[in-house]
């Protein structure tokens, strides 16, 4: 396997601070520079976060050409003007699609996990592993979120947005320990999954390693080197880690709904791949920005770099769909996982501009877009509105 993981440029090497006009005299001011302290453990200079800097009493106020999606040096805690539309879109279109993972009926899902008859021994497999798959994988995404990726991305409209996706990593994980529960199953032996059962294990430690080297405290963005390294993490965890890791698993776990079983954790998943979906686009759309921004990061080998990931991790997901299912299971078998991983990494490729890994790869699995278009649901939200709206009168 590729090491991923290179190392760090010196801190001296980072870009000069750009000028800002001082409103009080015209005069062109420098911005403060990050407060910065020598870490006597390695010598290194560490410098304070972007969004820490000093706050420069009477500089100039924030024109829309100032904000760069990676190492600006604009005010960070300033949200207007908007520069990124597509990401502020997304925080609203995200908020819009609140949902609770206990507003969902699991009552017919506990008789069916009850009855030694409803479900194969198969069946009940792939449900386990699914969900130790997924329940310790939101927390490796949104450790990457909060330890890494938010420091990184210097744009407080991306920033709202990654907070936004926080929240929703939490409330996947909640759905995840919500239905393990409802079920009566073993939480240790579900949550511990990725720690017993190589399959489950191999996936989520290809992922540690890109938010290792970002949460290094010591790594900025700035040389060519290390705004490579940002853009490779934000390719493992939203075109890899959120756009094929997840798909197996939601395949699987939306294929029982489809034959009238398990329907409240398929609901819940249809909900979650929702969500998902706008994660993986809101990141699609950041790599997209910084490669607009810094065209010099998009060097053949880097692209050849990124198209090798996306194959070894195309890889890891087929294992993962033999693994999890050996024989044929409601109406799916592995090589049709096999197909159906192609034609997703081709289209990942596709979205950030890199060259098709399998051409002609077909879709087996077409409802699966359906899946996304939750408008024909039951009146799920008309309801839910309403009670939070009435939830939202507070008495004190
Ligand atoms: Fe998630
Ligand atoms: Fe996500």
């Amino acid at each position: 396997m590729l090491d991923w993981t290179t190392s760090t440029s010196p801190a001296s090497q980072r870009l000069e601070p750009a000028l800002a006009d001082n409103p009080l005299d015209g005069t062109a001011t420098e911005n403060p520079p990050a407060e910065s302290r020598a870490d006597p453990s390695t010598s290194r200079l560490v410098t304070a976060a972007p969004g820490l800097e000093p706050i420069a009493l009477g500089a100039a106020r924030i024109q829309v050409d100032d904000k760069r999606i990676i190492n600006c040096r604009a005010d960070l805690n300033q949200l207007v003007p908007f520069k990124y539309a597509w990401a502020w879109e997304k925080y609203l279109a995200a908020c819009a699609n609140h949902w609770m993972p206990n507003e969902i009926p699991m009552a017919a899902d506990i008789a069916q996990w009850k009855d030694p008859n409803s479900l194969t021994e198969d069946e009940r497999t792939i449900i386990k592993r699914a969900l130790g798959f997924f329940s310790t994988a939101d927390s490796l995404v949104a450790n990457n979120l909060v330890l890494a990726v938010y420091r990184h991305l210097t744009n407080p409209e991306c920033r709202q947005y990654l907070l936004r996706q926080a929240f929703e990593e939490a409330l996947h994980t909640h759905s995840y320990q919500y239905i393990i529960e409802s079920l009566g199953m073993d939480e240790a032996e579900i949550f511990n999954m990725y720690r017993e059962v190589p399959a489950v294990h191999d996936k989520a430690a290809w992922s540690l390693p890109f938010t290792e080297s970002l949460a290094d405290p010591g790594f900025q963005t700035g040389t060519l080197q290390d705004n490579q390294r940002l853009l490779r993490d934000l390719i493992a965890f939203y075109v890899v880690f959120e756009g094929i890791f997840f798909y197996v698993g939601f395949v699987q776990l939306l294929s029982f709904g489809r034959r009238n079983k398990m329907t409240g954790t398929a609901e819940q998943i249809q909900y979650i791949l929702r969500d998902e979906s706008m994660h993986m686009n809101f990141g699609i759309d950041v790599i997209n920005q910084i490669k607009l921004e810094n065209p010099e990061v998009w060097t053949a080998s880097f692209q050849q770099e990124m198209r090798e990931l996306i194959l070894d991790a195309t890889e890891l997901e087929i294992r993962y769909a033999h693994d999890t299912l050996p024989r044929g299971v409601l109406g799916l078998n592995a090589g049709m996982f096999v197909e159906y991983l192609h034609f997703i990494a081709n289209r990942r490729c596709q979205q950030i501009g890199l060259a098709e890994l399998f051409p002609g790869a077909a879709n087996p699995f077409p409802w699966m877009s359906e899946m996304l278009d939750l408008k024909k649901e039951k009146n799920f939200f008309e309801t839910r509105v309403i009670e939070y709206q009435t939830g939202g009168a507070l008495s004190w």
